[in-house]
């Protein structure tokens, strides 16, 4: 596989951190190959600007600083995103990712008719790592976001048959170290078992 690895999340010493590692380490020690972009370390600038929004629905345009993310996003066949769920949503960071790369002419195309297409349908599986301070049913009553960002706005984009592997960690406000540990071991199985080359 194709791994293009994106990570949102600002601290090292953070539980993000530690599941993306074990994530990326285990795709890499199975063979895989894994490109990471790291937000914060590459200083992202998550703000649409004007000058994008005018000609956001130009397919050919895209900024400068933004062609190297979307060759990224063209040659891998799995996308893996780990991070952290802040005021019911990714990080902003994050958040300026999808609002400036899944523009026409990148994530999907406007047909002459004036329908979308998409066209990262090259995309066959989707991993998502996110932690949550509050517990499941809290989040399942405000609908979880980042759930549905993964599942459903990203599913649209990517091929028909894609693999969405959602792998969230809940109740994270003050986790013991057993949590922490069986919360890496979960992501060290299912990204064991669910990408196993064959
Ligand atoms: C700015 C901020 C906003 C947060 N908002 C939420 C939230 O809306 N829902 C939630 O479940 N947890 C929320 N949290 C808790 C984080 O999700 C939690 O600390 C994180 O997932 C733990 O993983 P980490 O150690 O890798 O940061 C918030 C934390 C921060 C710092």
């Amino acid at each position: 596989m194709q791994v293009l690895a994106i990570f949102a999340h600002p601290l090292d010493d953070s539980l993000c951190k530690r599941l993306f590692d074990e994530a990326t380490n285990r795709l890499s020690s199975e063979g895989h190959s894994v490109t990471i972009i790291d937000l914060y370390k590459d200083g992202f600038n998550p703000v649409l600007s004007k000058d994008e929004r005018e000609q956001y629905f130009d397919d050919e345009f895209i900024p400068e600083e933004l062609k190297h993310y979307q060759s990224e996003l063209m040659k891998a066949d799995t996308l893996l995103f780990c991070f952290p769920t802040w005021c019911l949503g990714p990080p902003a960071i994050l958040k300026g990712f999808f609002d400036r790369l899944m523009k026409p002419g990148v994530s999907f195309i406007v047909l002459p008719s004036g329908d979308l297409a998409p066209n990262l349908t090259h995309i066959e599986r989707v991993i998502a790592l996110v932690t949550y301070g509050r517990a499941r049913p809290i989040l399942f009553w405000f609908g979880d976001p980042p759930r549905k960002m993964m599942t459903r706005y990203l599913k649209w984009f990517v091929s028909k048959t894609a693999k969405i592997h959602y792998l969230p960690v809940y109740n994270l406000h003050k986790p013991s170290e057993l949590k922490i540990k069986k919360a890496i071991e979960k992501v060290r199985k299912a990204v064991s078992s669910k990408t196993r080359l064959s």
